[in-house]
C-alpha cells in the first residue's frame, strides 16, 4: 500500500501529561450542587490532552469531529467586544484567535500525524472520525488516514459547499472544504433516518404525475432522501446570530448532521481542535456526553461561555497541567452583598466579558453555580447575581474575565 514518507517522520507516541480540574459549571445553575458533570471542557496542546485522556477513554468515544488549522499560513484573529459591525468599530477589537502558520509542509505533517494516530486509539469500535480540512492539505491526510485507519474504513469523502465574498481573480474561486470520513471498523453507527432531508420538489413532481419514471424504483417520497456526499450549509458570516467573533467557526447545522449520523444519545462525542465550541454545544443540545479541547484561552474561553448562555449541561474546565490560567485578586470594595444579593462595582461593568460565581467555595475547585454575560448585541453585563443558597459564615468567591482576557479571581467570607 502506497504510504506517505517524508525526512521527519517518526512512529508517534503518547506523551506523558495529565490534567487538572480548573472548575466545575452548572450553567444558570443547573444541576448545582449535586451532579457531577460528565462532560469536558479542556485547556491544552491536544497531543498532551489525549495522551492524559488514554488511560480512561482509549476506545471509548463514539465520535470525533476535527477541525485543525488547514495549512494556509495565515494568523487568524478573533473579534471580541461587542458585534462585529464594521461600521462600529469603536464596539470591538482584535485579538489572538490561532496561528495556522508552519515552516513547511513537514512541520504541519509533524503536528497532524501523530494526532490522527490518538484519535484513532481513542475511537471506540463501532467510532467514526471526522476530519475537516481543505485544498492546502486534504490530499495528504487522505494518505495519512489510508495508513492509519486502512483504506477500506473510507466511509465518505464529504465536501461542504458554501458562499461568500473572495479576491481571486485568476482562479475559480474556492468555496469547498473536504470532510474525510474514516470508521474504526466495519461495524460503525449510520443513523441514515436521523439525517434523510426532503426530496427536491422538482422530484416529488415528476413522480407523483409518473409513478414508473424511477424504472420501476418508487422513492418514499414521504421519508425523504439520504443526503448526496456534498452538503450546501451557509457559513456563519460576520452577522450570523450563530457567530461568536471566533475566526473559522462552522455552523452548528453542519454538526448537526454529523452527530445525528455517526453517534446516539448518551454517546461520548469529542472535539480536540474544537475552536468556539460549535461541536460541543451541538452534542449537548442533541443529548450527547461530550469532550472538547483547544489550546487558545480564547477559544475555551468562548466555548465556555456559549454553552452557558445555550445548554443547561454542566461541564468541567479541565487545563493541561503545567498550563496555568493567570488570575490577580479583585480589590474588596468592588464587591458588595446585601442578603442574597451580590453586586460587582458598576466600573466594573463596561470592561467585563463574563462573571461567575462559587457560593461554597472550598479553596480547591472552583463551582460556577451563577454567570452573566456580556450581551452579544444591546444593553451591558448584568451588575448583580442571585446566591442561590444562604452563604453566612461560608466563603464565596467570584471569577472575572475581562473584554481583553484579564482574570480577576475574589473571595470573602459571607
Ligand atoms: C479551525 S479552528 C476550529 C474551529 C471550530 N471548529 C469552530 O467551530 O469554532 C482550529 C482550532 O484548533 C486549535 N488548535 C490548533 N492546534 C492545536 C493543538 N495542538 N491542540 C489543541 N488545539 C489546537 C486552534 O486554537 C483553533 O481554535
Amino acid at each position: 500500500m502506497p504510504v506517505l514518507s517524508w525526512d521527519s517522520k517518526t512512529t508517534p507516541q503518547p506523551v506523558s501529561a495529565s490534567l487538572q480540574l480548573d472548575a466545575k459549571v452548572f450553567p444558570q445553575g443547573s444541576g448545582y450542587p449535586h451532579e457531577a458533570p460528565e462532560n469536558q471542557l479542556i485547556l491544552g496542546d491536544n497531543l498532551a490532552v489525549m495522551s492524559a485522556l488514554l488511560p480512561d477513554y482509549e476506545e471509548k468515544i463514539e465520535l470525533i469531529y476535527a477541525d485543525p488549522p488547514f495549512f494556509t499560513n495565515r494568523r487568524y484573529p478573533a473579534r471580541v467586544g461587542r458585534d462585529e459591525d464594521s461600521r462600529k468599530p469603536e464596539q470591538w477589537q482584535l485579538a489572538d484567535g490561532y496561528p495556522d502558520h508552519w515552516e513547511n509542509i513537514e512541520a504541519y505533517l509533524n503536528m497532524l500525524y501523530p494526532r490522527l494516530q490518538l484519535m484513532h486509539r481513542l475511537l471506540a469500535p463501532q467510532g467514526t472520525l471526522y476530519l475537516h480540512l481543505d485544498w492546502h492539505a486534504d490530499h495528504y491526510a487522505r494518505l495519512l488516514l489510508d495508513e492509519i485507519f486502512s483504506p477500506d474504513r473510507l466511509l465518505n469523502e464529504i465536501i461542504w459547499v458554501y458562499h461568500g465574498p473572495s479576491p481571486i481573480r485568476t482562479a475559480f474561486n474556492r468555496k469547498h472544504d473536504t470532510i474525510l470520513v474514516y470508521t474504526k471498523s466495519k461495524e460503525y453507527t449510520f443513523n441514515v433516518d436521523a439525517v434523510r432531508e426532503p426530496y427536491n420538489p422538482s422530484t416529488v413532481k415528476t413522480f407523483s404525475s409518473s409513478p414508473k419514471a424511477g424504472f420501476g424504483k418508487v422513492p418514499d417520497l414521504e421519508r425523504g432522501k439520504v443526503p448526496e456526499d456534498w452538503w450546501y450549509f451557509p457559513v456563519v458570516a460576520r452577522l450570523h446570530s450563530e457567530r461568536t467573533g471566533y475566526p473559522t467557526q462552522k455552523p452548528e447545522a453542519l454538526l448537526e448532521r454529523i452527530i445525528l449520523a455517526s453517534s446516539n444519545p448518551g454517546d461520548l462525542v469529542a472535539d480536540f481542535f474544537c475552536g468556539s465550541g460549535t461541536t460541543s454545544l451541538v452534542a449537548a443540545k442533541l443529548e450527547r456526553r461530550f469532550i472538547a479541547a483547544d489550546l487558545s484561552w480564547r477559544a475555551i474561553h468562548t466555548a465556555r461561555t456559549r454553552h452557558v448562555i445555550g445548554s443547561p449541561v454542566p461541564f468541567n474546565l479541565l487545563v493541561e497541567s503545567g498550563l496555568t490560567i493567570q488570575r490577580s485578586s479583585a480589590q474588596p470594595e468592588d464587591v458588595h452583598q446585601k442578603e442574597n444579593l451580590l453586586t460587582i462595582d458598576p466600573h466594573l461593568q463596561p470592561e467585563l466579558d463574563y462573571w461567575e460565581l462559587d457560593p461554597d467555595w472550598d479553596e480547591k475547585v472552583f463551582c460556577s453555580a451563577m454567570q452573566a454575560v456580556r450581551p452579544k448585541k444591546k444593553g451591558t453585563i448584568a451588575g448583580e447575581l442571585n446566591l442561590p443558597q444562604p452563604t453566612k459564615g461560608k466563603k464565596i468567591a467570584l471569577r472575572l474575565v475581562k473584554i481583553d482576557g484579564e482574570q480577576i479571581q475574589y473571595s470573602r467570607t459571607g
